[in-house]
This record gives structure tokens, C-alpha cells and sequence, in this order.
């Protein structure tokens, strides 16, 4: 059976930043009540021409370049996004279209924070079931288009931001070694935007209730978040036949502080043993771990042969973790040049378009309707 090698990694942020003290203008909230309670600083805001297919796709960019992979090369493409930019069609055909991944199946997850968790598992299955060799999973988020400005007690939490990970067949064992996924439906309410689907159509009285925007029971997320995260990151090195000794370093999904330190507590775990840069980025929702997990690469704590977790949970509410042993890119003769590529992917996509607008007036003037 081949193993599922994660080969490339790559993230974007907007340059925008939002500092407590520029929400304290906007809410009654504080600098010190924001990081004593969450230990986030600031967060990145998406600009008008950004949105989570665009930072989606910037970050798998970047993650291909790393795993020098060409995006024609990739068979399936993963978008794990809370803020997804339609129901339909999903974020992950529009990140195939920017990109130019030509050979490319893809789709959306929604599984709210634990998104990224869950797509990488099924980017592992799909390659080691032989179904696919060369996946992208990208967890990708605007939220700041979904929070509440006025709600002081969930617009200092998100933040907007993408991460992606390249997962490569390799017949050499490492990389995705074994993962565990879970949903509770029944706390569906804890966290949720109620209106825009099917049960609660957008009317005028559902924006001017404000149920278009992110709803939160902080309080309930937080007792669920901290019950679950070091149970889902036993179960899983448990799963990986390995103990809590051969950990190199946890990658938790980035919402607060306090629960990283519930979890490090749960696990008799050193903080240093933790990755946190939600100080920086607030909670990016699905994007927080490919974020965190490329910033612990740059900053080196992560190198080749780590025995490494990544654990999250969100809305659902669902939870899960995985366990990876870290390798890097594969070994390859060929340079590839994405701008060039890139380029390409644009002109293809623009012929696309204009050949379906003549298709559409020649199939007028001779087709049948
Ligand atoms: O991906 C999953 C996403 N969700 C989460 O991770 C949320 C998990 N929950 C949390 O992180 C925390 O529950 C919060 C950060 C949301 C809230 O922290 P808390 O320690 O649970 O505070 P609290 O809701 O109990 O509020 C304590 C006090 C209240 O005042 P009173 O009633 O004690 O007078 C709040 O009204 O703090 C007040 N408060 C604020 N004060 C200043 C709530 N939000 C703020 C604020 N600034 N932004």
C-alpha cells in the first residue's frame, strides 16, 4: 500500500491588519481583556479583490512550488472553508480553475475549524486506496465577510487567511500515518451562521435578525473544545501505534490560547511542545493549521523524520486529528516554472470562457434548443 507523503506547503495572508485596539474603536472590548482571554493580538482582513478562492489559491501556489509539482499534475483537489464564496459552485473548482490543475477532480468539505483535518484524511485515503498520486488540500476562509462587527463577543475571535498542503504518493512509509474524525450534530447550535441554506433562505428579516452572520456559544464551544483535544490526539498516536513520548510537536487548530493549554494539560504535555501563532492571525477557521504548520517549518521546528499532530475542532460540532511523520518534498530531476504555468492557466481559462459565449450564439442560430 503507498503512503500519503505531504510534499508541499504554502499559505497567504491579506496585508490588512486588525489590532485589538482598532476593534476597541469599533466594540466595547479592550486590548488586555483580548489577549488575557484568547492570546490573539491581531488578525489579517481581506480586502475587496480577496476572497477564499483567491487566498486559496495563492497558498496552493506556493505549496506546489515547494513540492515543485506542476498543476496539471495533481488528480483530486480538497477545500476544506467555513466561508466557502457560493453553495455552489464549491471553492475548490474555482481554486482549479486559478490555478490551471487541468486533470484535477474538486470539491468542497464543510466541516466548519476541523475542515483541514478531514480533508487531508481523505486526501491520505484517496492516495493510499491507489485512487489518486498527487492531491491538494487547501483550508481557505473570509470570514470577516460572515462576522457580526457590532458582536464583541465573536468578532474579536476570526481572522481571514489560507494554508494548503501538496500530499504525494510514495512507496517509502512516512507522511500521513493514521488520523481519527468525529461529529456531535446535536451541538449544531453552538456555532453556526442559522440563515443563506436551504432551512433558512436569506429574506430581509433574516439579515435584519443578523442570522447571516457567525453565532457563537462561546462558552459551550469552549467546555466541548477542551473535553476534545487531547482525547482526539490520544486516539490518534494510539491509531498510529505510537506514544505520547515519540511527539515532536502538536499543531492544534489556532482559537485560543486557553484551550491549547487545556489540551497541553490533558496530554502532560510542555507548551513548548505546541505550535501558537494565533497571536498574529486570530482563528482562521480551516486555514489555522496549514497556516501554523507552515510557520513551525519556517521558524525550523519541524524537520525530516518528526513525528508530528495535527488536531482540531469547530462546528458540527466535529473534532478529529491526525498523525504525520514529516519528510518534505520528493526527490525530483525537473525544475518546474509555475509563473510560466501560471500564465498559461489564465489565457486557458479566459479561451474558455469566450469559446462557451460563441458556443452559446452558434447553438442559438443552428442548434436545436
Ligand atoms: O473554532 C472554534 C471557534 N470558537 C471558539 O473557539 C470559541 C471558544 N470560546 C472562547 O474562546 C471563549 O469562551 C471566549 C473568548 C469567546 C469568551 O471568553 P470567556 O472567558 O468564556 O468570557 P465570557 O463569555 O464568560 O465573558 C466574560 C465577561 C462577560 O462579562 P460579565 O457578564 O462577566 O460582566 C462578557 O460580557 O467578559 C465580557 N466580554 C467581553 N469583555 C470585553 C465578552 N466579550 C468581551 C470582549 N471584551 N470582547
Amino acid at each position: 500500500m503507498p503512503y500519503a507523503h505531504i510534499t508541499g506547503w504554502g499559505m497567504a495572508v491579506p496585508e490588512t491588519v486588525r489590532t485589538n485596539d482598532d476593534l476597541s474603536k469599533m466594540v466595547d472590548t479592550n486590548d488586555e481583556w483580548i489577549r488575557s482571554r484568547t492570546g490573539i493580538a491581531e488578525r489579517r482582513i481581506a480586502n475587496d479583490e480577496e476572497s477564499s478562492a483567491s487566498l486559496g489559491a495563492d497558498a496552493a501556489l506556493r505549496a506546489l512550488e515547494v513540492a515543485n509539482l506542476r498543476a496539471a499534475d495533481l488528480d483530486l483537489i480538497i477545500v476544506a472553508s467555513s466561508s466557502p464564496e457560493h453553495i455552489f459552485p464549491a471553492t475548490a473548482s474555482l481554486v482549479q480553475d486559478r490555478i490551471g490543475a487541468i486533470n484535477a477532480g474538486a470539491f468542497d468539505i464543510s466541516a466548519a475549524c476541523t475542515g483541514f483535518i478531514f480533508a487531508v484524511n481523505m486526501a491520505a485515503q484517496s492516495i493510499r486506496s491507489g485512487a489518486s498520486k498527487n492531491v491538494l488540500v487547501v483550508g481557505a476562509e473570509t470570514l470577516s465577510r460572515f462576522v457580526d462587527w457590532t458582536d464583541r463577543n465573536t468578532c474579536i475571535l476570526f481572522g481571514d487567511g489560507a494554508g494548503a498542503f501538496v500530499l504525494q504518493e510514495n512507496e517509502e512509509p512516512g507522511g500521513v500515518l493514521a488520523e481519527v474524525m468525529h461529529s456531535d450534530g446535536s451541538g449544531g447550535d453552538l456555532l453556526s451562521i442559522p440563515a443563506g441554506g436551504s432551512k433558512l433562505p436569506t429574506t430581509e428579516a433574516t439579515i435584519q435578525a443578523g442570522q447571516h452572520l457567525i453565532q457563537m456559544d462561546g462558552k459551550g464551544v469552549f467546555r466541548f473544545a477542551t473535553r476534545v483535544m487531547a482525547r482526539a490526539t490520544k486516539e490518534a498516536l494510539e491509531k498510529a501505534d505510537l506514544e505520547i513520548e515519540d511527539l515532536d510537536l502538536v499543531i492544534p487548530h489556532q482559537a485560543n490560547t486557553r484551550i491549547i493549554e487545556a489540551a497541553a494539560r490533558g496530554l502532560k504535555l510542555p507548551m513548548d511542545k505546541f505550535m501558537v501563532n494565533l497571536d498574529k492571525y486570530g482563528n482562521t477557521s480551516t486555514a489555522s493549521i496549514p497556516i501554523a504548520t507552515v510557520e513551525a517549518f519556517e521558524s525550523g521546528r519541524i524537520t525530516p523524520g518528526d513525528k508530528i499532530v495535527m488536531v482540531g475542532f469547530g462546528g458540527g460540532l466535529t473534532w478529529g486529528a491526525l498523525v504525520a511523520e514529516w519528510t518534505g518534498p520528493l526527490p525530483t530531476e525537473r525544475k518546474v516554472r509555475h509563473g510560466w504555468l501560471l500564465f498559461l492557466a489564465r489565457i486557458r481559462s479566459v479561451l474558455l470562457r469566450v469559446l462557451r459565449i460563441v458556443e452559446g450564439m452558434l447553438w442559438g442560430r443552428y442548434g436545436r434548443s
